[in-house]
């Protein structure tokens, strides 16, 4: 359903964060994208929104050449796509409704957005996405008063109330400790599976996106060095993802973790150094 083809991204600075980037996104597939900081993942996820312009290639979202649109056409396809952010990006003052209503912005048009006013299928549908996210209860609350976890929470029922293809979510779990991101990799995983949905989601933690995703792509200086199963990637291709340097400087794996027995981690998460505590960057 999406597919990135000699995708490059050089930025003005001179800095090249991608380098021909070749990638077909199958209708449904939970995709994690892995790789050292600076390897380019969040410039790749911003090049299918637009955030980001390509310098070159082409993005195509079903039919749509997404790398020409403009205007109009573009606000409309950036519908399709939900994205979920590391930082949440919720408005503080806002409660939480109104920072999942803020989904449908794209849909109700400036002066109905700016008043506030939402159409009755947004709210239910608000609703509902609360209920579903684990959010019943804090629907009133101004988001500045939740924990980092319920913030993600609000993240994700706000980019699913405007009925996206493909979520595109950037280190979800960067803020959050090892049991609540484990929580929210989960629902995400399973709204994914409930609706449909394709997923890229980028994410420094490995041993979370084996955890949880179809597929894993690693990325090393822009380019991609590795695509398969989670069950593929050995720790010799970790090595190449993220350098033989980094496993001597990250740190011993952390007890909390490894303890919880809802998980199962992969043999070799014991072997290299900081792996099973996520300390892979
Ligand atoms: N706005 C920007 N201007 C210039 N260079 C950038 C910008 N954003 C990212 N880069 C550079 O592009 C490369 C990839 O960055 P990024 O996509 O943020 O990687 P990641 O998300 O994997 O950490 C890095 O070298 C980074 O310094
Ligand atoms: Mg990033």
């Amino acid at each position: 359903m999406l597919t990135l083809s000699g995708v490059t991204k050089r930025y003005p600075t001179g800095d090249r964060a991608l380098t021909d980037i070749e990638l077909t996104l199958p209708k449904g597939q939970v995709m994690a994208l892995i790789g050292p900081s600076g390897a380019g993942k969040s410039t790749l996820i911003r090049c299918v929104n637009r955030l980001v312009e390509p310098t070159q290639g082409s993005i195509r979202l079903e039919e749509t050449e997404i790398t020409r649109l403009s205007g109009n056409a573009l606000r409309q396809a950036r519908r399709s796509m939900g994205m979920i952010f590391q930082e949440y990006a919720l408005v503080d003052r806002l409660t939480v409704m109104e920072n999942v209503l803020s989904g449908r912005l794209g849909y109700v048009g400036f002066w109905r957005s700016f008043l506030r006013r939402y159409p009755q299928d947004a709210v239910t549908e608000a609703f509902r996405l609360l209920e579903r996210v684990g959010l019943p209860h804090a629907i009133d609350k101004r988001a500045d008063a939740l924990s980092g976890g319920q913030r993600q929470r609000v993240g994700i029922a706000r980019a699913l109330l405007q009925s996206p293809k493909l979520l595109l979510v950037d280190e979800p779990t960067a803020s959050l400790d090892p049991k609540t991101s484990r929580q929210i990799m989960r629902l995400i995983r399973e709204l994914c599976a409930e609706r449909g949905l394709a997923a890229i989601i980028n994410i420094h933690d490995v041993t979370l996106a084996q955890q949880f995703a179809d597929r894993i792509v690693g990325l090393r200086a822009g380019e991609i060095v590795f695509d398969g199963l989670p069950s593929e990637l050995t720790s010799e291709i970790l090595t190449t993802i993220y350098g033989e340097e980094d496993w001597d400087t990250t740190p011993e794996p952390m007890d909390d973790d490894v303890s919880d027995d809802s998980i199962s981690h992969p043999p070799y998460a014991r072997e290299v150094p900081g792996l099973a505590a996520g300390g892979a960057r």
